[in-house]
C-alpha cells in the first residue's frame, strides 16, 4: 500500500497511498476520535471539569500523529495522483495544515510556562477552554471520510446515508442539548449530567416535534423563546427529512434484494394471470431463487454494456475467474486469448433435468461448465459424466453442425456459451485452442 518517491537528497522516501486500506482505516479511526472530540470538548468544557488526563494526550497524541501522515500521503488533483512529497507539503500547508495544527497543539503548556503566575493563569484559562473548540473544525474533513468507507467497508450507499445521518444527527442533538444549557435553561439544580441529561430529553421531545411540554423555557428570558423556536424550527426539518429519507433509505438498503422482489413479483404475477400449471411455476420460481442465491442478482446487469471496452474486459475476467480457473483449456491459456474470450462467453445456467442439447438437434454454440454436473447420452445410453471445468458442444461445431449425443443436466448447472461464430473466430486466431479442441473430439469419437 506504500508508494515510493525519491527525495531530492537521493534516498527513497515511502508515501502512503491516499487509497491504501491502511489510509482509509486511519481515517475511519479519526472520524471515530473527532466524534468523541466533539462530544466531549464542549460537554467537558461547559460542565467545569476539563483536566489534561489521558483522553487530553490521547487526542493530542492522535491529531498530531495524523498532521504527520497527511503529510506523507500522495492526493489526488482531478484525475491526477501527486505523489511528490513537495508538492503535498505545499498543498497541505496552503489548505487544511493551520486549523490541524491548532486542533492539535497542546496548548495548556501555556498554564504550565506560566508557573505560579495566577493572574497570567486567569487571563489564559478561558482562552484555553475556547482554543479547545478549534478541534471541533476536524468535523469539518469528516464527510469527506464518510464518502470513502465504500472501499473499506461492504457498505451500501443506503446504509451509508443512514450512518452519516446519525452521526450528525447525535452530534447535532448534543450541541443543542448543550446550548439550552449554555444559555441558562432548565432547573440549575443537580449534577451538571443530569442537568444534561434532562438538556437532552428536552432537546430530543423538540426536535422529534413530541413536545412533552415538561420542560420548557422561561417565558420572561428572550434568549431562551427565541432558542427555543428556533430548534422548533429546525425539529420540523428534521422531522419532515426523516419521514421523507428513512421509508426511500430503508427500501433501498438492499437494492438488488428490492430488485428480486420486484422481478420475481412480476413474474409471479404474470404466471397466475395466465394459470401455468403449480409444477412450471414452481420450476421458475426456485430458478430465481437460485439465481439469487447463487449471483446475488436476477437477469442481466445492464451497465456493463455500457462500459468501455477495455474496463468491460476487466471486469469480465474478473467476474469469470472461476470458469477460468476450472476449464483447463483456459487456465493453461495465455492472457490475449483470456482476454478475448471473456468478452465472448455468455452465462447460461440450467436446471435439473434440462437437456442442453439433444442428439441429432442443429448446433450454434458449445458450452462451458463451471459448476454442477451434466450425462452425456448417445441413443438413450449414458456414455460420460462430465463436472465443473469441462466443456462440451464442440463436436457439431467443428464435424457438420448436428449433435453427435445428448447432454442433459444433473442438477443446477451454471456455465458459459460460445456462438459457432465466436468459436470459429477463436480457432482462426487461436491455434493452440484450435488443436486443444481437435484432440478432444477427435478422443470423444473414439
Ligand atoms: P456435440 O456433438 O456438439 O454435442 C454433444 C456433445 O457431447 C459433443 O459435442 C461432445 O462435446 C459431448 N460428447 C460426445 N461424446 C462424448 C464422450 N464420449 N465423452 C464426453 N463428451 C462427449
Amino acid at each position: 500500500m506504500a508508494q515510493s518517491a525519491s527525495n531530492p537528497a537521493g534516498g527513497v522516501r515511502t508515501l502512503i497511498r491516499y487509497d491504501g486500506r491502511e489510509k482509509i482505516a486511519w481515517d475511519i479511526f479519526i472520524c471515530a476520535v473527532v466524534f468523541l472530540c466533539a462530544i466531549l470538548v464542549p460537554y467537558r468544557l461547559l460542565s467545569g471539569f476539563d483536566p489534561i488526563d489521558a483522553f487530553y494526550v490521547f487526542v493530542t497524541v492522535v491529531f498530531c500523529i495524523d498532521i504527520g501522515i497527511v503529510f506523507r500521503t500522495t492526493v489526488v488533483s482531478g484525475r491526477t495522483v501527486i505523489a511528490d512529497p513537495e508538492i503535498i507539503a505545499q498543498r497541505y500547508l496552503r489548505s487544511w495544515f493551520f486549523w490541524d495544527l491548532l486542533s492539535a497543539f497542546p496548548f495548556p503548556v501555556f498554564v504550565l510556562l506560566a508557573g505560579n503566575d495566577t493572574a497570567a493563569q486567569g487571563a489564559l484559562l478561558p482562552w484555553l477552554g475556547g482554543l479547545r473548540l478549534v478541534r471541533l473544525l476536524s468535523l469539518l474533513k469528516v464527510n469527506s471520510f464518510f464518502g470513502r468507507l465504500p472501499e473499506f467497508v461492504k457498505i451500501s450507499g443506503a446504509a451509508l446515508r443512514l450512518v452519516v445521518f446519525a452521526y450528525w444527527l447525535i452530534l447535532v442533538t448534543h450541541f443543542i442539548a448543550l446550548g439550552w444549557l449554555a444559555i441558562g435553561a432548565g432547573k440549575p439544580e443537580g449534577e451538571f449530567f443530569t442537568r444534561y441529561l434532562r438538556a437532552l430529553y428536552w432537546c430530543i421531545t423538540t426536535i422529534s416535534t413530541i413536545g412533552y411540554g415538561d420542560i420548557t423555557p422561561d417565558h420572561s428570558n428572550h434568549l431562551q423563546l427565541v432558542y427555543t423556536m428556533v430548534i422548533q424550527l429546525f425539529g420540523v426539518g428534521v422531522y419532515g427529512f426523516v419521514i421523507g429519507n428513512i421509508s426511500t433509505l430503508v427500501a433501498n438498503l438492499d437494492a438488488a434484494k428490492a430488485e428480486y422482489k420486484r422481478k420475481t413479483g412480476e413474474v409471479l404475477e404474470y404466471m397466475r394471470r395466465h394459470a401455468i400449471p403449480a409444477p412450471l411455476q414452481f420450476k421458475v420460481r426456485d430458478y430465481f431463487a437460485y439465481l439469487w442465491e447463487t449471483r446475488g442478482n436476477v437477469g442481466k446487469v445492464e451497465f456493463l454494456e455500457e462500459l468501455p471496452r477495455q474496463l468491460g474486459v476487466d471486469l469480465a475476467l474478473f467476474v469469470n475467474r472461476d470458469v477460468i480457473a476450472k476449464v483447463p483449456l483456459f487456465r493453461e491459456a495465455d492472457e490475449l486469448f483470456l482476454r478475448q474470450v471473456v468478452g465472448l462467453l455468455k452465462p447460461v445456467v440450467f436446471l435439473p433435468g434440462d437437456n442442453i442439447m439433444l442428439e441429432g438437434e442443429h448446433a450454434d454454440c458449445m458450452y462451458f461448465l463451471s459448476a454442477g454436473d451434466v450425462d452425456v447420452l448417445v441413443q438413450g445410453v449414458a456414455r460420460a459424466s462430465l463436472g465443473a471445468g469441462s466443456f462440451f458442444g464442440e463436436g457439431a461445431l467443428v464435424e457438420g453442425g448436428w449433435r453427435t449425443a445428448t447432454v442433459r443436466a444433473l442438477g443446477y448447472c451454471e456455465g458459459y456459451s460460445l456462438s459457432v461464430e465466436d468459436f470459429n473466430l477463436l480457432r482462426r486466431r487461436y491455434p493452440e485452442f484450435d488443436k486443444r479442441v481437435l484432440e478432444m473430439v477427435e478422443a470423444r469419437r473414439r
